[in-house]
């Protein structure tokens, strides 16, 4: 009998209880033993798995995060009681131990590097793409996303009628690490006047015009939605350290300023406006995935379970249009998918008059 081990790492996401049960279900149907592995690579190397029946993986299809647990933590480079150690040979011997043929690792493109790292260690590994950020590569969209897209969208609804009732501007922070496909998302099906994005450096000056034209016309409140990584065009970038607002030394422990809180008084200060901001942070990855993503989650999640039985590995499950399809790992490994300067989203955006922060031609 073959054996598989099943873990999620990186930052959770909603979904991801659904693909770890449509993994698990395939792969039980058709005579494979499952091992759930804890709390992500750090669960390898500490070798923390137990094999997972029917009834572990029933009932989880709507709960939000994982309940294998997931860290951010690389073989590589993990640490060991305050040491940083290479742990990638005891991984691949841990999963070798518990007779595990291949590792199923669920996660986003940090996690798509480490599988790959595995595999090159002589574990044979399938990944699925999940985050709620969408930047993975070789796949239409990750799981996660719609979930998360969603919330945001809800957010930026409530903001409206509260900015609508004060006449204020409100900046909303957006997660997506270096990618603005949440920010896009939302900030279009929210309807927000402004959007922000790491993929298109904002000029202040038109963020300004475009507040103080719209309260010209009479608007008297506006909603600016900010990607977490967006970035001034003044800012000096490639090479050069970005301004701190608190010095390096005093960050430990702490969360840096939150890009929404500059732009509010950067606004503020600017166009004169009463402004308030708002960071949705980590209520964007709780709770309940949406009908979309379960399906996704689930389409993923039993596809890997085929291709388990066809004997494919060392590929990532990702959705082409209609199709689930296995995409070479090597070729999604070290990847970040960010907006194209010509995606659809952004004409969209512009053709309902929103503020991209650039000049588009
Ligand atoms: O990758 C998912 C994500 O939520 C990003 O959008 C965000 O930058 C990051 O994770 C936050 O990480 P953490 O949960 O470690 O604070």
């Amino acid at each position: 009998t073959r054996t598989i081990g099943i873990l999620t790492s990186g930052g959770d996401c909603p979904g991801l209880n659904a693909a770890i049960r449509g993994v698990a279900k395939a792969a039980l149907g058709q005579g494979t033993k499952v091992v759930g592995i804890k709390d992500g690579f750090r669960g390898l190397v500490e070798n923390r798995m137990r094999a997972l029946e029917d009834g572990d993986v029933s009932g989880i299809l709507t709960h939000g995060g994982t309940f294998l647990g997931s860290s951010r933590d690389k073989p590589h480079k993990m640490e060991m009681g305050g040491t940083v150690m290479d742990m990638t040979e005891v991984a691949v011997s841990n999963a070798k131990k518990n007779h595990i043929d291949c590792l199923i690792c669920l996660g986003g493109n940090g996690t798509q590097k480490n599988a790959m790292r595995l595999h090159e260690a002589g574990l044979d590994v399938i990944t699925l793409p999940k985050t709620i950020d969408n930047d993975v590569a070789g796949t239409d969209i990750t799981f996660g996303f719609d979930s998360s897209m969603a919330i945001a969208t809800e957010a930026i609804d409530r903001l409206h009628t509260t900015a609508t009732s004060h006449h204020r501007a409100i900046v909303c922070e957006i997660m997506g690490h270096k990618a603005g496909w949440l920010a896009l998302g939302a900030g279009i099906a929210g309807g927000a006047d402004v959007i922000l994005l790491p993929e298109i450096p904002y000029d202040m000056d038109l963020v300004v015009e475009h507040l103080l034209a719209r309260r010209h016309h009479n608007k008297r409140f506006s909603i600016i939605a900010v990607a977490e990584g967006a970035v001034s065009k003044n800012v000096e970038k490639d090479g050069k350290k970005k301004k701190k607002s608190i010095p390096d030394e005093e960050v430990e422990g702490l969360i840096e300023e939150p890009v929404a809180n500059r732009i509010a008084r950067e606004i503020q200060q600017a166009a004169g406006l009463e402004v308030r901001f708002t960071s949705l942070g980590h209520v964007q990855r709780g709770g309940s995935p949406t009908a979309t993503d379960r399906l996704l989650s689930t389409r993923l999640g039993t596809k890997a379970g085929e291709l388990l039985a066809e004997g494919v590995y060392n590929v990532m499950v990702g959705i082409k249009g209609e199709h689930c399809v296995a995409v070479p790992l090597h070729e999604v490994a070290g990847q970040t998918k960010i907006i194209p300067r010509n995606h659809a989203w952004l004409k969209t955006a512009m053709l309902v008059d929103t503020c991209l922060g650039d000049r588009m031609g």
